[in-house]
């Protein structure tokens, strides 16, 4: 007995320590410039303690503290593990200004982290990607991670697919994911929306995982807008059409209406997962018909290429396919060529980005595809898109190749409009 006692102590204090401790650390942003949220998670209940962050100006004088809100969930596996994610909002912050934060409980506090508060005022750098996982997609989180470090993004956006899957293996997978981007996703602004891996079980580890902005119909992470500067953005979730949830559907599409009506922003871009144009191995490109639902539309479910074009949508990424293409201006079908493919001025129709080389199990690469005649580059390296907005006339986009370390910078564009 004696000798037992030191043995289960200690696998008590263990297991409640691991409990307690704090876990894939993230930001987001919720639409209103001068907040921050945080979002964590504890794999087990923090009975009689509020979760909470501490920020401030100075790493050793965390001066301000905002409480948490707590959801449990349970995840969808066989098991049903219920795991806990904690969400806070930092209020009241100077654009431009750098911030330091941890977050916790009295029982178990994270590391210290920083990050800059966006300023809209200057330009705007984002990396842009689809379809990232732990296992291929380290090279490219490790680029993430060091370019986020040396500050040269003020977002990051992954337009579905992640971890390959959030629910995999009782949601270990989701949760080794979500631990292997805290270098980047604690640092700056980590914004998400659903791929086609992500629908299981009513999007569950998407809604529970996340903070988005809360502006979209259900306020579930799903579908959601936020303006940063000169630009809107607009996350659409593609997988109402692909999943028959017309209902869905057609609310988004009546939100996404409204919304496009209501922005003054000078540049709008929207972003889902699954690509409306590219070319595939396909002599008629992409061409899938739950990817074409979303363009197109049927009964019960409105087709978005219309309604994107009308109201001047300037670009469109999305993923999916796992692979880089960029393409002209293109409406229905139709691709609008001038005569520098590097340097688009006024266009007719909105400019499309295929993004999802990110790093996953599989890899598409452009030597087997047909080239269709609205595409401009095709490159076969795993990397992600980076988008600089400079002012209310000029955005550029960039493919980064993080396929060795070096992070070669491809197939430079220039969006420009008067
Ligand atoms: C916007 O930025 C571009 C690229 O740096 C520059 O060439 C252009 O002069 C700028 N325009 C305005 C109005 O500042």
């Amino acid at each position: 007995m004696l000798k037992l006692f030191p043995i289960l102590f200690f696998t008590l204090l263990h297991k409640n320590a691991l409990a307690n401790k704090v876990e894939q650390v993230h930001l987001s942003l919720s639409g209103d410039m001068t907040e921050m949220v945080v979002t964590w998670l504890t794999q087990g209940p923090l009975p009689n303690v509020t979760p909470y962050v501490t920020y401030g100006l100075s790493k050793d004088a965390l001066r301000w503290t905002a409480k948490a809100s707590t959801t449990s969930w349970k995840d969808q596996g066989a098991h049903g593990y219920v795991r806990y994610t904690h969400r806070a909002t930092m209020t009241k912050m100077v654009p431009g200004d750098l911030y330091y934060y941890k977050v916790g409980s009295s029982q178990a506090m994270s590391d210290t982290f920083h990050f800059h508060q966006p300023d809209p005022s200057k330009p705007l750098r984002a990396a842009i990607f689809g379809d990232l996982s732990v296992y291929k997609g380290q090279p490219t989180i490790n680029q993430l991670t060091s370019a986020t470090i040396d500050g040269h993004f003020d977002l990051i956006i992954h337009i579905g697919d992640l971890a390959y899957d959030l629910h995999d293996n009782e949601g270990n997978r989701g949760d080794d994911y979500m631990n292997a981007i805290q270098p980047f996703a604690a640092y700056v602004p980590y914004m998400v929306f659903a791929g086609n891996h992500e629908s299981d079980s009513h999007f569950n580890q998407i809604v529970n995982r996340f903070t988005m902005p809360k502006n979209g119909v259900y306020n579930n992470n799903l579908f959601w807008s936020f303006d940063y500067g000169f630009v809107h953005f607009i996350a659409l979730n593609s997988e109402y059409y692909a999943e028959d949830m017309s209902a869905e559907a057609q609310a988004q599409y009546q939100w996404l209406q409204a919304d496009l009506e209501k922005t003054k922003a000078k540049w709008k871009i929207v972003m889902f997962h699954r690509p409306w144009y590219c070319s595939t191995r396909d002599q008629s490109g992409c061409n899938s018909y739950s990817d074409m639902l979303s363009r197109k539309g049927k009964t019960g479910y409105p087709g978005l290429e219309k309604l994107l074009h009308d109201n001047k949508v300037d670009l469109v990424l999305y993923g999916h396919k796992h692979t880089y293409e960029r393409m002209w201006p293109i409406y229905d079908g139709v691709g609008y060529k001038s005569s520098d493919s590097g340097h688009v001025k006024n266009a007719k129709a909105p400019v499309y980005i295929l993004t999802g080389g990110a790093g996953c199990h599989t890899h598409e690469g452009p030597s087997d595809t047909t080239p269709q005649s609205f595409s401009v580059t095709r490159l076969g390296q795993y990397g992600y898109t980076r988008f600089k907005v400079y002012n209310s006339t000029h955005v550029s986009t960039y493919f980064v190749d993080t396929s060795d370390k070096v992070g070669n910078f491809m197939d430079r564009f220039y969006l420009e409009k008067d």
